[in-house]
């Protein structure tokens, strides 16, 4: 087995005194690309912002590769977790693209590289976005969606091992929403380790091998995503709602629980074949 590269040991979190949003809890990631998800105010946003070491945990730890995030500053675990928040705008305070994207590698490496460096992994990052042609233009002057994929630009350019995404798939019509899988795809393949929040169900189906449902500041399940949205009882409870594919599957009466299109097409032959 991989180790874990982030490790939170019974985390309880509160922005107000004995008022606590996250609860108890113990979970580890390894390199799986894992889904987060969960209704509004269950947690998720705090739940990464404490990995990110923006919040510090009000009891329990957490480790990030090795180094507990009460040891360390943000700018140390800069190099190695990035996150992309889920409103560019909280993100994003230069007024053009390739500033915007120099400014976290300048900033973390300043002792050691010089701007030549920082301008060629911004590039880089560009590159995987496709904004590499807008280098001079104002991020307000972006779509949403291209906002969107400017942040996470931004954040790959720094190029830590753990990238965590909030709410990716908001705002993003179905073109963008498969070009940002690819994107993700391109990244593991490069050894990242992803995390995305996310409400979209299908998305979570077609893009992540273990999913976390958070549900009041508590885990309600963890594992792989074919095991957890089987258990549809623990979706109900957490007022989620089942990807399309295992909707139809489960109104077909399926035994399996198909993820993607291939997923389903298998199941239906041994459905038909059953059946017949
Ligand atoms: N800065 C803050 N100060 C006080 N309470 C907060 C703050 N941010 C979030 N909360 C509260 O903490 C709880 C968890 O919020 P959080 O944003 O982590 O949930 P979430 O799962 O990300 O929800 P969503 O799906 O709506 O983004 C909510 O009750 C929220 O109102
Ligand atoms: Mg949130």
């Amino acid at each position: 087995m991989v180790d874990a590269i982030i490790k939170v040991d019974g985390l309880w979190f509160a922005y107000k005194e004995d008022e606590y949003v996250l609860q108890n809890i113990d979970i580890q990631f390894d390199d799986k690309p894992t889904a987060i998800v969960g209704q509004n105010g269950a947690g998720k946003t705090t739940f990464v912002k404490v990995l990110k070491g923006l919040l510090k945990p009000s009891k329990g730890d957490v480790w990030i590769a090795g180094t507990n995030t009460k040891e360390t500053t943000v700018a140390q675990l800069s190099k190695i977790i990035g996150l992309v928040f889920q409103n560019p705008s909280d993100q994003m305070f230069k007024s053009k693209v390739i500033d915007e994207v120099m400014f976290g590698p300048l900033n973390i490496w300043k002792d050691k590289k010089d701007k030549n460096f920082a301008y060629e992994q911004s590039i880089k990052a560009l590159k995987i976005v496709e904004l590499d042609n807008r280098l001079e233009e104002h991020p307000y002057d972006l779509t949403l969606s291209e906002r969107k994929l400017l942040c996470l630009a931004s954040i790959i350019a720094m190029d830590p091992k753990i990238i965590i995404l909030d709410e990716p798939t908001i705002a993003q019509d179905r073109f963008s929403t498969r070009k940002l899988a690819e994107i993700i795809k391109e990244l593991i393949k490069d050894g990242k380790v992803i995390l995305t929040i996310t409400h979209d169900m299908d998305f979570v189906a077609e893009n992540f091998e273990r999913t976390v449902i958070f549900y009041q500041g508590r885990v309600l399940d963890d594992g792989p995503t074919e095991k957890v949205l089987s258990n549809e009882e623990n979706v109900v409870t957490a007022h989620l709602e089942l990807p399309n594919l295992v909707k139809l599957a489960k109104a077909l009466d399926f035994k399996t629980t198909p993820l993607t299109i291939d997923d389903f097409v298998e199941g239906f032959s041994t459905y038909k074949k059953a059946e017949g």
